[in-house]
């Protein structure tokens, strides 16, 4: 375990933003969770992955624990399924990657996704059809409060689109996941329904995808349209996709024919932010050195020297021009630290 104070977060959020955290803690194996609890006793906590779906607006005056845990994946067959303990610690992408490599399916939707597997859940990612949601069984946490390890099963996760037992008040900055345990397919048949996915796929003619087909092309629409944090600091989708009822679609509709739209079994209707905010005119925005991306209207940049403070108040900007423009309210998908008062 190492402890740092005043330790500067840069490496470790992907907007690239020279914070502070008053104490540093990485922990190189679950084992040492009792002793992180004990080193950031008394401090507000903070569970960082890398750091990929969170804006600091300030230096943050507790413990952040990080997780640096790697190791291998432990496999168990069960039929046609196959189940995966993976430590937190790893990388998700690394983890997408080995599976389709062995020829399974389940998560090749989900490449590239910036992260570890500990906070995969948390947010429940989801890109091009597929949330971890749909294939998780269990996660396994440690309680900063209790002192204990805890497993959760999937129908305790209290998975939504972006959300999850892990991101609600009593629960949040409470539990460091160690352990996933995901059920995938060993012959299954990849989920290519989304639009842009099965475009890509006809255009390089493959006509009965398997993993690895589907990893490749999400793969390659996700570096054609998002900028890689390694390069331009972001963090994904800044906003999410707001949900409307069906009157409030048909009007919105009515007035924007082309505006694309995915029906709900409850009878409402997603609209995509990013087509919102293109619509409003943002695209490709930019003031100083922070932007929206020219390529995906959804993902806010930092183009080298933006603070915190200015991405936010670019995204305050966004958020009261489309609700003027569209009446929709959208909400910030990043979490953003310390939580600002109500805009
Ligand atoms: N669109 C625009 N302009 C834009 C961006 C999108 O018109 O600037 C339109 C597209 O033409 C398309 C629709 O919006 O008709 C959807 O676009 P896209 O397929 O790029 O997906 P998205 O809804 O913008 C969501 C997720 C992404 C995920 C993709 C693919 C959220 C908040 N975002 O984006 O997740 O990769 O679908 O499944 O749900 C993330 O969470 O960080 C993330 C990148």
């Amino acid at each position: 375990m190492e402890v740092r104070e005043h330790y500067s977060l840069k490496r470790h959020n992907t907007f690239g933003l020279d914070v502070k955290a008053r104490r540093y803690i990485r922990l190189e194996s679950p084992d040492e969770s009792e002793a992180a609890a004990e080193a950031a006793r008394g401090m507000p906590i903070l569970f960082l992955g890398e750091g990929s779906n969170i804006l600091f607006l300030d230096d943050f005056d507790g413990a952040v624990i990080h997780l640096d845990a790697d190791g291998p994946i432990r496999f168990e067959e069960r039929g046609d399924d196959i189940l995966l303990d993976i430590p937190g610690g790893k990388r998700w992408h690394d983890v997408v990657e080995e599976t389709v490599r062995r020829g399974w399916s389940g998560i090749e939707n989900l490449a590239l996704i910036p992260g570890k597997a500990a906070t995969a859940p948390v947010q429940n990612i989801g890109a091009y059809g597929r949330e971890i949601a749909d294939v998780l069984e269990s996660c396994k946490a440690y309680d900063f409060q209790t002192g204990r390890f805890r497993t959760f099963r999937a129908e305790e996760c209290r998975f939504g689109y972006r959300h999850s037992i892990f991101k609600e008040p009593e629960y949040r900055d409470r539990f460091l996941i160690t352990f996933l345990r995901l059920r995938l397919r060993k012959n299954g048949t990849p989920l290519t329904d989304y639009g842009s996915l099965r475009r890509e796929l006809e255009r390089r003619g493959i006509v009965r995808p398997g993993p690895l087909d589907v990893f490749e092309a999400v793969s390659a629409i996700r570096r054609r349209k998002l900028p890689d944090p390694a390069r331009i600091g972001n963090a994904g989708s800044f906003f999410k996709n707001p949900v409307v009822d069906a009157d409030a679609y048909r009007s919105l509709s009515n007035r924007y024919p082309d505006m694309p739209a995915y029906p709900l079994p409850d009878g409402r209707y997603k609209i995509p932010a990013g087509w919102l905010i293109e619509k409003a005119g943002w695209k490709g925005y930019r003031r100083g050195d922070v932007g929206v991306h020219p390529r995906q209207a959804l993902v806010l940049v930092n183009y080298g020297g933006a603070t915190g403070r200015e991405i936010y108040r670019l995204s305050q900007d966004i958020v009261r021009d489309v609700e003027d423009k569209f009446g929709i309210r959208l909400e910030r998908e990043v979490r953003v630290i310390p939580p600002p008062p109500e805009d």
